[in-house]
């Protein structure tokens, strides 16, 4: 249920949220602001821009403020124009977040504009000027974070990653559809959420392990397929009652974007099943540092890689589209063992045991 109040307490899956968007948007921004003019971060549920702690202090920094301080808080200056929209349909919210961003001091090219609205009517004018003027969105990091699942409809999200440089991170409120999904009532909303009415088979399906599986797999799908995004990745937030209450759903074209979001997901799960839950008790001893399944990303590559001789960049590439892993995970912890064991020849580098950009690698 959406909190009455203004500003609510801070849960451990918001937080795992916020790290997920902050360490994303720490590595965007500058990479970004490099090669661009102009860039823009739309927050399409903004929220009060603040969280209660758990001594009742709104002391917590919600997502405009997140983003806001990752561009002011860079190392260095960021040389594009920076352009935040924030959109909260709530007006006591709205307000609160107008008065707290104009406590802030922001260079001249960081600039903000706060709109008490609804996501879908404000983004769908401001693509049909675009459309107009024949024009396009600039480069684009949108945060889609509502409560529930009727104001977010799958053609906004097509239309925004029709600009191949914008990206998205949506919250797929999991439970709440699951609940819904064969209540007559709401069938219109689904078929807008998802932009297709093949949900309609999955409200057959009984089984829940299945049933989840299948509405993941078909938002996945239609972001592939559909919106033609070219990598997705999702996260999953569960609740302290171990329900999935929601999916993080990450798109990009960028394979420079899927790095640097794999690089926070991982972080967060650092095991690298791509989850979080509330019932982690962060201040709980580990007796086991945690860590990624080597073993099966060896047997991956070596499946994949079989009989043939490919470039560094292209395990690379593979690692990072196709599997949950990182770039960082394959050097020293699979090829390096595999080299010494004798099943991959490696050429093109100067020093044994290193695989620099241009090295290639004979799978045996
Ligand atoms: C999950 S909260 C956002 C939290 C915020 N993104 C953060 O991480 O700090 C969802 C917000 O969306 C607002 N909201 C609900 N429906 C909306 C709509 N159609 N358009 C814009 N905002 C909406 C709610 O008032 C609420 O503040």
């Amino acid at each position: 249920m959406p909190p009455i109040q203004t500003i609510w307490h801070i849960e451990p899956h918001t937080q795992a949220k916020h790290a997920i968007l902050e360490r994303y948007l720490k590595a965007w921004l500058p990479i970004m602001s490099r090669w661009n003019g102009r860039i823009l971060y739309i927050d399409g549920f903004a929220g009060p821009g603040k969280y209660l702690d758990k001594n009742n202090r709104p002391i917590i920094d919600g997502s405009p403020l997140i983003a806001i301080n990752a561009a002011l808080k860079h190392k260095l200056p960021l040389h594009a124009e920076i352009v935040f929209i924030f959109i909260e349909l709530d007006p006591r919210q709205c307000e609160h977040l107008k008065n707290l961003l104009t406590q802030i001091n922001l260079p001249n090219n960081l600039k903000y504009e706060v709109m008490c609205e609804k996501f879908d009517e404000t983004l769908s004018s401001i693509l049909n000027y675009l459309d107009e003027q024949n024009k396009q969105l600039a480069p684009t990091f949108a945060f889609i974070d509502p409560f529930g699942y009727s104001d977010t409809p799958f053609s906004i999200i097509k239309r925004i990653m029709k600009t191949k440089k914008c990206e998205v991170l949506i919250t797929f409120m999991y439970k709440d559809i699951n609940r819904f999904l064969n209540d007559p009532d709401k069938a219109l909303h689904f078929d807008s959420l998802f932009g297709t009415d093949q949900w309609r088979s999955i409200a057959q399906v009984n089984n829940s392990r299945e049933r989840k599986r299948q509405i993941h797999e078909l938002y996945h799908r239609q972001l592939k397929e559909e919106a033609k995004v070219k990598y997705v990745r999702s996260f999953e937030m569960i609740n302290e009652f171990n329900q999935t209450i929601y999916f993080l759903y990450f798109g990009t074209n960028s394979l420079d974007g899927l790095k640097q979001m794999k690089a926070a997901m991982w972080k967060i799960d650092p095991y690298g099943a791509f989850r979080f839950s509330d019932r982690t008790d962060p201040n709980q001893a580990v007796l086991f540092e945690p860590e990624p399944n080597f073993i099966l990303l060896e047997k991956t590559i070596l499946t994949q890689f079989k009989g043939k001789t490919v470039s560094i960049e292209e395990i690379e590439r593979f690692v990072l589209a196709e599997t949950a892993f990182r770039e960082t995970h394959i050097r020293n912890p699979i090829l390096k063992p595999t080299e010494n064991a004798g099943k991959i020849g490696v050429s093109g580098r100067t020093r044994k045991g290193t695989y620099p950009q241009g090295t290639v690698i004979q799978f045996f």
